[in-house]
């Protein structure tokens, strides 16, 4: 992991760092909240994330905001999709009107037309053009055409280069970090960087193949690793339990024991559960068993660490001073395999070290345990988050301008 690249992300200008006053600004922001079926936004942080830099915006005196998001992977226009669900939610956290515009013309019309106070638009889900993920270069330049400033907030997308994350940057003469860019990129280094030690990573979800080039990368950095969820079943194969009818990635078996002598040779801790919540089924569970790793009965799944995974690592939690946390340790969406993720979610609100969440299914984890206040920081974007652990400089990033 190259810590000159997240230098480098550091060195962007933001949106403090110039004049913006009278000017026609831009916003990226990350609007791709999760709602439910009837349109209700289930947690707006995203949104409320977005607002120290709209509302930075509404008090420098800015002539116009539009701000630009995605909403979900629509593959077509549809209501489903649109943007005009998160309106009112908007409204009432600005204490200001909205201005919906479904096009860029309309956008443009609204723009060109007179009043007295600074209009904030918001635009119509940008997923809904085909050049967005193109990264068109003629809607690059027709999303340039709607303002003097752009400002990229969306942390949670900056690992794609869209014509509304990237292209657009080419048409503008200044473009800038938000403040939640900002705030995201300086609090991942603060744990790269000098991280307070030891660093240990925590890593689940449900697939390996996700995230081997990450720990791979990151055994140069951190001192201890735990790996749960169903990503730690083909590590287990690995060392030859039976994992049963659990979710294995065999062709990446090879790739999982390279890890684990590497770790080794690196003097790199790595811990995996030593017993294991396992159902017959998991949306429709008749037998649960709890059993040590070696011994998952027949034909069960695993679907949480143990009780006495939980102390293990209850005690390696303990005794790190900086923590990264990425992917739940079990299927935490359903309450009887939930108790593995959320007594970790709790060891770490008990530790005085440095937490960094990963966003995605951690944060909502980390929600659902009742922690989010005693994390140090959550981060709004997971795939994001796990590309910046793996090193890479973010597309978003490359394109805004630099301090001197
Ligand atoms: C996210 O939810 O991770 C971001 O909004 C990015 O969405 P995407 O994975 O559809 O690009």
């Amino acid at each position: 992991m190259s810590k000159n690249n997240i230098a480098k992300m550091q060195q962007v200008k933001s949106i403090r760092d110039i004049d913006i006053k009278g000017k026609r600004v831009l916003i990226r922001v990350d609007f791709n909240v999760p709602m439910d079926k009837d349109f209700n936004i289930s947690d707006d942080t995203r949104i409320r994330e977005a607002l120290p830099t709209i509302n930075y915006c509404i008090d420098s005196g800015v002539k116009s905001i539009v701000l630009v998001s995605h909403l979900g992977r629509p593959k077509a226009r549809s209501v489903d999709f649109s943007l005009k669900h998160i309106i009112k939610r908007l409204e009432r956290l600005l204490n200001r009107n909205i201005i919906f515009a479904d096009s860029i013309e309309s956008a443009k019309r609204e723009l060109d037309s007179n009043g007295k106070d600074s209009k904030i638009i918001l635009l119509e889900n940008i997923r809904f053009e085909p050049g967005e993920t193109k990264n068109d270069t003629e809607l690059s330049k027709k999303l340039a055409s709607l303002c003097d400033v752009y400002v990229n907030d969306a942390f949670g997308t900056s690992h794609r280069a869209h014509a509304s994350t990237y292209g657009i940057a080419k048409f503008v003469s200044e473009k800038v970090a938000g403040i939640l860019l900002k705030k995201e990129i300086d609090s991942f280094a603060k744990v790269i960087q000098n991280p307070l030690r030891p660093l240990l990573l925590i890593v689940g979800g449900s697939k390996v193949s996700s995230k081997l080039s990450l720990l791979q990368r990151v055994l140069d950095v951190v001192d201890k690793i735990i790996i749960g969820g169903a990503m730690s079943n083909t590590f287990l194969e690995s060392l030859g339990f039976n994992m049963q009818k659990s979710l294995v990635e065999r062709d990446l078996i090879p790739e999982a024991t390279k890890i684990l002598n590497l770790a080794r040779e690196k003097n790199v801790k790595v811990y995996l559960p030593v017993d294991i919540v396992s159902s017959d089924n998991i949306d429709n569970p008749k037998d649960i068993k709890i059993s040590p790793a070696q011994d998952v009965p027949e034909n069960h799944i695993a679907v949480d660490i143990g009780p006495a995974s939980v102390k293990l690592f209850s005690e390696v939690v303990g005794l790190s001073q900086t923590i990264i946390w990425n992917g739940p340790l079990g299927v935490y969406e359903i309450h009887q395999f939930s108790r593995g993720t959320f007594n970790i979610a709790n060891a770490i609100a008990n530790t005085y070290a440095f937490s960094f969440i990963g966003g995605g299914d951690t944060a909502d984890a980390i929600d659902k345990a009742g922690q989010r206040d005693n994390m140090s920081f959550i981060s709004t974007g997971g795939g994001a988050s796990l590309e910046l652990l793996e090193g890479n400089v973010l597309p978003a990033f490359e394109v805004l301008d630099r301090k001197e």
